[in-house]
């Protein structure tokens, strides 16, 4: 099916104001936005507007009771500048598993797709060309039912708007193991990238901040022993050579970045164990001198290495980020695949045709 997504520009832009050699994470916002309506059981008037403030309804259901998903995605520039995104078909599916989670109508995977190449080819002009930035997208899908009562919403929008972005954690991450507080349990919305799960994240991530740490750690609510993820990402480790990565198993969000860094390992020819990994596990490695690296990865942080990780009263201390072989050797063959500077055997890549910046 093709869709019809109007577009009304935007009478000045923005862009002149940036400057990519400084940009704050998810402060800085593109010139346009794309907005979709689910009204009388169908999504309707797909449009593609200046962005900025809309009006929302105190009772709209969404800030209530928290039917509010969203996605993380990033689109990239090629070395001869050409708009790329990064398995946008992968996001189209997720937001959609996250929206069955939360008892909220699924978004057409194609709509997505058009409206995403609309969107990023409209405002390519943001994309920085730095390495190791990118252009953010954040598609966003609400409750907007005007309602109070614990019901699904019959209303929803559908958001999806842009901003140029740098590093998420321009240098390595300490983590604390979480023993009090969990983020998710089996048959919870662990797997669901849902906005009250980063919510009641929140505190846990202030106390660990309080003790010195970035992050957290999280770990099993049953035993408080089996590593879950961190903080804003998916979790490996290199235990003896080999990399290690829990499996998601409905706790754990399922990462497009984790995806596809184990896609990548393995063609590599690394050993990549997908099974629970224990606190104790790591203790001992690292006494053994056996734990070599520790990364999260995400679609904001792409590879973040990890220095230190405090778990009870043990801090283990990670080994230097010139030491981090495999860490390393991922996040450069994911920057290179999005810049375009390595061919993609995957079919990853989504080019955003000239053209779709050009129609409007
Ligand atoms: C991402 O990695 O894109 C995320 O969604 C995590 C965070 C910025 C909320």
């Amino acid at each position: 099916m093709k869709y019809e997504i109007p577009v009304t520009k935007t009478s000045e832009s923005r862009l002149p104001e940036v400057d990519f050699n400084d940009i704050p994470f998810g402060r800085v916002f593109s010139d346009h936005m794309f907005i979709c309506d689910y009204r009388d059981g169908r999504w309707q008037e797909p449009r593609i507007v200046p962005f900025g403030p809309f009006m929302i309804h105190p009772a709209a259901m969404g800030l209530h009771y928290g039917q509010s998903i969203f996605e993380g995605m990033k689109a990239s520039k090629s070395h001869d500048g050409r708009p790329l995104l990064f398995r946008p078909d992968m996001h189209a599916k997720r937001i959609n598993a996250s929206a069955e989670r939360m008892c909220m109508p699924a978004f057409p995977e194609e709509l997505f797709l058009a409206a995403l190449k609309k969107l990023v080819g409209l405002d390519a002009a943001w994309i920085p060309p730095q390495a190791g930035s990118a252009l953010y997208i954040r598609p966003l899908m609400f409750a907007s039912d005007e309602f109070i009562g614990v019901k699904p919403s019959l209303n929803y929008r559908f958001i999806i708007f842009t901003g140029p972005v740098g590093p998420y954690y321009p240098k390595p991450v300490s983590l604390l193991a979480e023993q009090k507080y969990v983020r998710a349990v089996e048959g919870g919305t662990g797997e669901a990238k849902a906005a009250g799960n980063y919510g009641g994240a929140l505190l846990p991530a202030k106390l660990a901040q309080e003790k010195g740490f970035d992050q957290v750690m999280w770990l099993d609510a049953h035993e408080f022993k089996n590593v879950q993820e961190v903080g804003t990402m998916n979790i490996f480790f290199v235990i003896d050579g080999t990399v290690v990565t829990p499996p998601t198993g409905g706790t754990i969000l399922k990462g497009i970045t984790r995806d596809s860094i184990i896609t990548i390992l393995k063609d590599k020819g690394f050993d990549i164990d997908i099974r629970p990994v224990t606190v104790d596990e790591l203790i001992e490695a690292h006494r053994g001198g056996k734990l070599e690296e520790a990364f999260g990865s995400g679609t904001a942080a792409v590879v973040a290495h990890v220095s230190k990780i405090g778990i009870g009263d043990e801090v283990l201390d990670l080994p230097p980020v010139e030491e981090r072989r495999i860490g390393e050797l991922a996040k450069k063959t994911i920057n290179d695949l999005r810049a375009g500077l390595i061919p993609d055997p995957y079919g990853w890549i989504v080019e955003v045709p000239v053209s779709e910046a050009a129609e409007v």
